[in-house]
């Protein structure tokens, strides 16, 4: 029994299975459907339809945060889509926005080199409605506690599951760990190429590790989503390389409360009336 040809396809049809398993983000889980409300599909035209390009997340009644690399050069189209667990299924929890060229607030010292400052700020077309399936979450201020070394951490998305480019259709999440400011910026991890505007996070995928990547980590199209510590986003996913769940090339996010100013100036900029609630 078992000739070599019969152990290769044996080994090849695991291999597959655990591709097939760790869908989503590199490792992680498909989140419980609309468990995190605050979640937004950034997605561009394509075709007929839509297709989803980057994450989001609702931080007040009518304001989306995400990164200036998924928009760098305006909204040309894009629209948010909140509610969203399925992104190809018709749900009736989704609501659907348009992005108005001004009312995308990329951060004016953004750098395309480095990615600093990766924070945006969308101001929805109209205000949502909120539901179950639809509400803001809590951003940490200057002032409030961040994540330290060793921490855990998490995040959500609708990105790549590998690097074949394969996109989950249902929402992902993973917790990960924080690592340090030093060993992020190593020569061997990111280099000058992460500021102090951004921290790094991962998880080392546990022994026995049961997906076919060393670490646990945010993918492409995951960009714009959130970094959670204690239910409150702390960071923006930025940047992780160009191959994800990499050892040495972890997620990094944007620190989110340095822009507590810039983020209030900017919302401030609204008058009150336009949008307003009905109450
Ligand atoms: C909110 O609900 C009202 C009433 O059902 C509807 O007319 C409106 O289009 C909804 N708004 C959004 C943003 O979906």
């Amino acid at each position: 029994m078992g000739s070599e040809k019969d152990v290769f396809v044996g080994a090849a049809l695991v291999f597959v299975a655990l591709i097939s398993q760790s869908e989503g983000i590199i490792g992680g889980r498909e989140a419980a459907p609309h468990s995190r409300p605050y979640m937004a599909s950034i997605q561009r035209p394509e075709g007929d339809g839509l297709k989803h390009e980057c994450g989001g997340f609702v931080i007040a009644d009518q304001w989306v945060m995400t990164a200036v690399h998924c928009m760098p050069n305006g909204a040309n189209g894009r629209k948010v889509v909140l509610g969203v667990h399925s992104l190809s299924q018709p749900e009736d929890t989704k609501q659907t926005f348009d992005i108005l060229e001004h009312n995308l607030y990329n951060h004016p010292r953004f750098s395309i080199d480095t990615f600093d400052n990766d924070i945006a700020l969308i101001k929805l077309d109209r205000p949502f409605n909120a539901s179950e399936a639809v509400k803001a979450v809590e951003f940490l201020r200057s002032g409030g506690v961040n994540p330290t070394t060793d921490d855990e951490v998490e995040t959500a998305g609708w990105g790549s599951l590998n690097n074949l480019e394969a996109r989950p259709d249902k929402l992902k999440e993973v917790v990960v760990k924080m690592i340090s400011h030093g060993r992020c910026s190593r020569s061997d991890y990111f280099g000058k190429k992460v500021t102090s505007n951004m921290m790094c996070a991962h998880k080392k995928c546990s022994d026995p590790c049961d997906q076919p990547y060393p670490v646990e980590d945010s993918c492409d199209g995951d960009s714009g989503g959130p970094l959670l510590y204690n239910g409150v986003a702390v960071g923006i996913t930025s940047k992780g390389g160009k191959k994800c769940g990499q050892l040495k090339k972890p997620g990094v996010y944007t620190i989110i409360s340095h822009y507590t100013e810039w983020i209030d100036r900017t919302m401030g900029v609204q008058p009150a009336a336009a949008g307003g609630q009905e109450s």
